[in-house]
């Protein structure tokens, strides 16, 4: 994705240094500020934060997480100890086990001495295919969005939910990386871009949407349902943080709302996810860790103050009950797609393995 016009990734591994860059998401869309991240400690740390965020770079941190713990002490202890720590930093999103699993099956077998440099080249292989898959993940989507029909002359209007963006990811996103391939093909598409309470990951993608100059409009939360009603909405993309064995999909918190209007409004509801989202050893929907999340997200609105300066303002009374729940899981019934870097299938078990016939005995 291009940021001023520079095709730009959202992680920059360093391996002389054993280090590397990220962007604080954290900051955004205020302030775009790179991080080092050169311990075990800052991975871990940047992941359970959320200045990286996005199932998929989640995944990708933790793998580079696992090498820069590696390169200061390659014992078997230490690579167990670190893949737990990582491990334990989020729940739901299952490319965090997908990704420290993979590296722990390349690392576990060989000599100490060899771990390291493996690590470094196992972690960048899983940005690069990061990358690839999303790729591949716009080029079906495209095909796709070009079949169908414009409610309203003159552009399509696709609605988005999070962020599943570039920012997600390694580079291109998951649910809009088609919306981008979209714009760059010429296609005149326009996303709403819903705020996605309580952490607004919508002013994430709005702010990245600008950034690749993709015409957008952010609406609150609550606004879906009446541009759905009103014929305003020609499909929903959102991403996923996991899909089980039964195409039941589990995404940020809110999207189960927007599957169900789209349903009562006949507009197609498809869900954008890579390989290392579908996790076939959860059987459904029901299976799959909701993280709940702390009430100070929900307690506190972030933003900057008159004098641009970034401030945390208490929106409630601190004795007031707050529940968090940080995602939910919509039923493959209301999934009308699932749009992977193989192709395009239904939500069920059969569909998908088909796509992924090796995930039919999971390890
Ligand atoms: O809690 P977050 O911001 O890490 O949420 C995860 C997500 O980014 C979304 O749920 C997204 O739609 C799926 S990840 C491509």
């Amino acid at each position: 994705m291009n940021i001023n016009g520079t095709p730009t990734r959202t992680l920059r591994a360093h391996r002389e240094q054993r280090v590397i860059d990220i962007i604080d998401q954290t900051r955004l869309p205020h302030a775009l500020h790179w991080l080092r991240v050169a311990t075990l400690d800052d991975a871990a740390h940047a992941i359970r934060a959320m200045q990286v965020r996005g199932a998929p770079l989640i995944g990708a941190t933790a793998a580079y997480g696992l090498a820069i713990a590696l390169s200061s002490d390659a014992s078997s202890t230490h690579l167990a100890n670190a893949g737990e720590l990582l491990r334990s930093t989020r729940p739901t999103a299952i490319n965090l086990h997908w990704a420290l699993a993979r590296m722990e099956s390349v690392l576990q077998p060989l000599p100490a001495a060899q771990r390291c440099a493996a690590a470094w080249q196992e972690a960048s292989a899983i940005a690069e295919e990061d990358v690839l898959q999303n790729a591949a993940i716009g080029q079906h989507g495209l095909a796709l969005l070009r079949q169908i029909p414009h409610r309203q002359a003159g552009r399509l209007n696709i609605m988005t939910h999070c962020n599943a963006g570039w920012l997600a990811t390694v580079d291109w996103g998951t649910a809009l990386s088609p919306v981008y391939a979209a714009h760059d093909a010429g296609l005149a598409v326009h996303v709403w871009v819903s705020e996605t309470r309580p952490r607004n990951q919508g002013l994430l993608t709005a702010w990245e949407l600008a950034q690749h100059g993709v015409p957008h409009t952010l609406i609150a939360d609550n606004a879906a349902g009446i541009l759905l009603r009103q014929g305003q909405v020609d499909a929903v993309i959102v991403g996923a943080d996991r899909i089980a064995a039964n195409g039941d999909v589990a995404n940020k918190v809110g999207t189960y709302l927007k599957a169900l209007a789209c349903a009562d409004n006949d507009v197609p509801f498809y869900v954008a996810a890579p390989r290392s989202t579908l996790d076939f050893a959860c059987p459904d929907g029901a299976a799959i860790p909701i993280e709940e999340r702390e009430s100070d997200e929900f307690r506190r609105v972030h933003g900057l103050d008159a004098r641009g300066v970034p401030s945390a303002l208490q929106q409630l009374p601190e004795k007031e009950a707050v529940a968090n729940p940080a995602f939910d899981v919509t039923p493959a019934r209301l999934v009308n797609a699932i749009i992977t870097e193989r192709g395009i299938c239904s939500a069920s078990s059969r569909a998908l393995l088909a796509l992924y016939p090796e995930m039919s005995a999971p390890k």
